[in-house]
């Protein structure tokens, strides 16, 4: 769709003229590596995608947000003055959501009719709905009139919502990098004092592949929240026989091999191996990626998968089959699930002329296995949230 067509649709919902649209797109992003740690202290590397969430707005002079989208039949119509109330809707709390806490922490709205669009596949752990989030709450900050955007602030605002208002537990990297990523670059994030550093994804000769199991998408979210409280108990373990830790992701895995024994419940002590090994992971990665190592950045993928496999236990029968034959595949440096997991993508560092083959037989081979086929996306490191005149 072109904007034109996107405006053209605005217009028909909402009538009245061209006058006063803006336009505002927010990626969603792949993980490199560091993955579930961003709720664990650790480190997280993602970089933004080409594919956005793009909404069309314009104020309507009410005291009320009408928000649609192009793709859905649902209609929100959000009174300012009771923004809280719109926890359980079907589409549309997460608009809410963000609304709701934007008023909360002092910034002003204004009425407004919205048109939603997206290009990033819904449901596909590639953080649609971090996209959705941070695109919203850029929009509404600025129509009510938001002159110095703090885009850090944003993302953690963002989070909150997605926290206290739909009732996910998810930590702070979708949103962070959906509200600061940049072309070209994948951002080494402290997930625990939110500094971060840009880092150019230079691939030379290999690419990233972005094979999407298109598995059902099942209790995502309540797996998801169940791990966190794992993870939190493990700590707690920890904590009561003598450790003195704020997160997993401070602890070496020679401090946390002296409390193995302290662990009556062997998940527990499972999940947190892999947070600590993870940290160390992404630590090396970045180091790896810096010096253009891609064959040891690539290996440590490897690991990183096998350890969410079977430490965190967070992939599922459709990743594990991609993952598996991603690793017979000639060209590939490295492959592992990206994002929340049960479901969703893997991404894969294949050489650039041999990705064409690798989706062939990832198609065919999966296929075979699972009974339907997965999806595959190309997308270079897109550009954090912004206003635009144009969206991509
Ligand atoms: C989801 C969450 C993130 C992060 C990842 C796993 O995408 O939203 O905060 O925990 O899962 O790394």
């Amino acid at each position: 769709m072109i904007d034109g067509a996107l405006i053209k649709q605005f217009l028909e919902l909402y009538g009245g003229s061209e006058e006063g649209i803006r336009i505002f797109q927010a990626p969603g992003r792949i993980n490199l590596i560091g993955e579930h740690i961003d709720y664990n202290g650790g480190h997280v590397f993602p970089a933004a995608l080409d594919m956005n969430t793009v909404v069309i707005a314009r104020p309507n002079g009410k005291d009320e947000i009408r928000f649609a989208a192009t793709d859905l039949p649902d209609r929100v119509c959000a009174k300012l003055d009771s923004l809280e109330n719109y926890k359980g809707i079907k589409w549309g709390s997460y608009q809410c959501g963000v609304a709701y806490m934007l008023q909360r922490e002092g910034y002003r709205l204004t009425g407004c009719d919205m048109l939603f669009h997206g290009t990033v596949p819904f449901g596909a752990g590639l953080s649609s709905s971090a996209s959705i989030e941070v695109v919203t709450a850029l929009c509404l900050a600025k129509l009510g009139g938001a002159k110095q955007l703090v885009m850090e602030d944003i993302a953690v605002l963002c989070q909150k919502a997605e926290n206290e208002y739909v009732g996910m537990s998810c930590g702070i990297m979708d949103q962070f990098i959906s509200a600061v990523g940049k072309k070209d670059h994948a951002i080494f994030l402290n997930c625990r004092t939110l500094e971060y550093e840009y880092v150019p994804l230079e691939l030379g000769d290999y690419t990233i592949v972005i094979t999407n199991t298109n598995a059902p998408h099942k209790l995502t979210d309540s797996q998801y929240n169940q791990r966190r409280s794992e993870c939190e108990r493990a700590l707690a373990v920890i904590n009561a026989n003598g450790g003195a830790y704020q997160t997993l992701c401070e602890m070496g895995i020679a401090e946390l091999e002296s409390f193995r024994d302290c662990f009556q419940d062997e998940v527990l002590y499972r999940r947190a191996r892999h947070c600590v090994t993870e940290e160390m992971r992404t630590i090396l990665s970045l180091k790896y990626l810096s010096e253009g190592n891609l064959e040891m950045f690539g290996s440590l993928l490897k690991e990183a998968n096998v350890s969410i496999r079977d430490d965190y236990e967070a992939t599922g029968k459709e990743l594990d089959a991609v993952f598996d034959i991603a690793e017979g595949i000639d060209g590939v440096i490295g492959s592992r699930m990206t994002g929340g997991g049960f479901g969703g993508c893997n991404i894969s560092i294949v050489r650039k002329d041999k990705a064409e083959e690798f989706r062939q037989i990832m198609n065919e081979e999966y296929t075979k296995r699972i009974g339907y086929a997965p999806a595959f996306y190309q997308s270079g490191a897109g550009q954090g949230a912004a206003e635009v005149e144009k969206w991509r």
